[in-house]
């Protein structure tokens, strides 16, 4: 019973959640466990190398991870294909060009 309350919650985010907030989640569901909060970690890249990753890139994306076969297996499955938009999205706003970086001082 208590699992099926909590699998209505998490459809009801899918449903009904932000796209940010949609992206964050595939975030630290696929890549947080290695990278972190995308805060510390999504200024490695600009705004448009996070979509290069995402679209053109995504061989380079894969030889990052080459020694992580799982993360390679997920970039190259359909879930990648739906979720990566989302995911890129989600990195840009921490992108090292990006005005919402928090800043050092604040
Ligand atoms: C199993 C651990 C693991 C997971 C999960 C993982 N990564 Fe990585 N990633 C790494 C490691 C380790 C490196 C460093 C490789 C290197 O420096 O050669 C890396 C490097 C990178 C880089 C290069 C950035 C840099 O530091 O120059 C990008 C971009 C990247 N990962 C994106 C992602 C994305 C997007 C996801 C989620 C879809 C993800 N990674 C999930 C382990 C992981």
């Amino acid at each position: 019973m208590k699992n099926m309350i909590i699998m209505l919650m998490i459809s009801t985010v899918f449903v009904f959640g932000a796209h940010e907030k949609r992206g964050q989640k595939y975030y630290l569901q696929r890549c947080s466990s290695c990278h972190g909060t995308g805060k510390m970690w999504g200024n490695v890249a600009t705004k448009s190398e996070w979509k290069q990753f995402f679209t053109k890139k995504t061989e380079e994306l894969k030889s990052f991870h080459d020694k992580n076969p799982k993360v390679v297996e997920y970039i190259n499955s359909k879930a990648f294909n739906k979720e990566k938009s989302r995911i890129w999205r989600f990195l840009q706003e921490f992108a090292s060009d990006s005005d919402s970086i928090p800043s050092c001082n604040n």
